[in-house]
């Protein structure tokens, strides 16, 4: 599709350059996943081209862009929050900006609220045309309206957006758009729409230019990855998509998420058993363990198929390190099924869980189910089944302990403390030169921690 971006992009430095703003100021506030999170590279990256320099601080900038999720209420219930404290700023200074963007406002119901108590917003748009950014921003300096603009469908791919990466060493790369599972709990495939592929030409060269540009590891992204290529005319697949990016000079590291266990093929597992840049890692969100409970939220899924995947899995990877997302409080869910929950984790043994709680999501089907759990129930299974997740989590990275593992450093942390990641995606602390940032160091294991290990750099 045909790319109009840098012309509104040119005429909103004018604007910022007539108004006598002599560099103004942008904060970029994500919530949500690792797409939201590549959405607002493309932003920052928008907002950089049209004059704006990047900043964290919501209060001091000339224009705050909020990407949104409505994944759970929580995530919802921070962007009200954060709304209501900038409208002080916005009431003495209508320069100042407010975009909101993302999945929250491809609902009708939040946008009808937004514009009830939140009228001092000046643009509004969704997931479908973020790379309209430039032009609705535009509309709303020329006419001074707030500017509502959320496309019910997306449109064809649109390549080439501008883009600040956050980091120069790893990069998110999107493979694929939207779902097509509708989980009955999962308001995604509503907001993020139904599965696009990325074209392997276009990924390809995106990732090529990432290498030459110093990037070793790459985190493919997309909702639900194991189904990428479906409606291409090439007809590649996830693992053909994997053995290409392998071929990539200059990348070390090849991540991927998330995958849906139906649609975990044998091609892919033996890709990751045979490809050497490919991570040793695997998130698998299994949600629930009891079958009556999976089929109830359309896994299309059981127990015993899942845990004779994850069988498969570390029959051919013996070293993998698995992840999981797990949610508690599904309606009608009795404890009879939250053991069968417990029983998976216990099988299993995941080196991290991402846990939640059920969160009912207006539009979805299972928020019309009529036997949803009590909430201090579901409070005291979510901490027991925190308390066992962390458990394992602890006794396997007690394992690793006295191993020297090649850690990417990602970071400078507290007193000077380096933090980086191993191949299994494990998070490692260790003292060293902040110059080594963006390297690979050998580290040895000298301490674990719950959600984290202790080591000291190999010299
Ligand atoms: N309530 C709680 N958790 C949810 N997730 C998706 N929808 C909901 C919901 N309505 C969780 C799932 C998914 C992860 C990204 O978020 O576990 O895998
Ligand atoms: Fe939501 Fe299910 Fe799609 Fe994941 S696979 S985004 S949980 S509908």
């Amino acid at each position: 599709m045909e790319n109009h971006n840098k012309y509104y992009i040119e005429k909103l430095a004018q604007i910022n350059a007539a108004a006598g703003i002599e560099k103004p100021t942008a904060c970029v506030v994500t919530y949500g996943c690792q797409m939201n999170a590549r959405d607002s590279e493309k932003f920052s990256g928008m907002l950089f081209e049209m004059g704006y320099d990047l900043t964290n601080d919501e209060q001091a900038a000339d224009l705050v862009i909020f990407n949104t999720c409505c994944v759970r209420e929580n995530a919802e219930n921070k962007l009200y929050g954060n709304l209501g404290n900038l409208k002080e700023k916005k009431r003495a200074n209508p320069h100042f900006k407010i975009v909101l963007a993302g999945c929250m406002m491809q609902q009708d119901i939040v946008v009808d609220k937004i514009k009830q108590s939140y009228n001092f917003v000046d643009v509004i748009f969704g997931t479908h045309n973020i790379y309209r950014f430039p032009e609705l921003l535009y509309s709303h300096f020329e006419t001074g309206d707030s500017i509502v603009d959320v496309w019910e469908n997306a449109t064809e791919i649109v390549e080439d957006l501008p883009s600040l990466r956050e980091y120069p060493f790893k990069a998110g790369v999107n493979i694929m758009y939207g779902c097509n599972n509708f989980c009955t709990y999962c308001i995604v495939p509503y907001v993020r729409g139904r599965e696009r592929s990325r074209k392997p030409a276009d990924i390809l060269a995106e990732i090529k230019v990432l290498a030459a540009n110093g990037v070793t590891e790459i985190m493919l992204l997309g909702q639900n990855v194991n189904s990428y290529g479906i409606g291409l005319e090439c007809g590649t697949t996830f693992a053909q998509l994997l053995y290409m990016v392998n071929d990539v000079e200059g990348i070390a590291r090849i991540r991927f998420m998330s995958s849906h266990p139906k649609d975990m093929t044998d091609d892919v597992v033996f890709a990751m058993r045979d490809l050497p840049k490919v991570c040793k890692m695997l998130h698998l969100p299994f949600q629930a363990g009891s079958s009556r409970l999976l089929k109830l939220m359309n896994r299309k899924h059981t127990k015993e198929w899942y845990i004779d995947l994850i069988d498969r899995v570390k029959a051919n990877i013996p070293d993998i390190a698995l992840t999981t997302d797990i949610m508690v409080g599904f309606p009608g869910e009795t404890e009879e099924d939250f053991q069968h929950t417990l029983d998976v984790a216990r099988h299993v043994r995941f080196s991290s869980a991402f846990t939640f709680i059920y969160s009912r999501r207006h539009g979805t089907p299972a928020d019309l189910m009529e036997n949803q759990v009590d909430e201090n129930v579901v409070k005291d299974r979510f901490n027991r089944l925190v308390t066992e997740v962390n458990a394992i989590s602890l006794e396997l990275n007690e394992g690793r302990v006295g191993k020297t593992l090649s850690i990417l450093v990602e970071s400078e942390g507290k007193n000077g403390v380096l933090n980086g990641r191993a191949d299994d995606g494990s998070l490692v602390h260790f003292e060293g030169d902040k110059a080594l940032i963006g390297k690979y160091v050998d580290v040895r294991i000298t301490e674990a921690k719950t959600f984290y290990l202790i080591g000291e750099q190999v010299q």
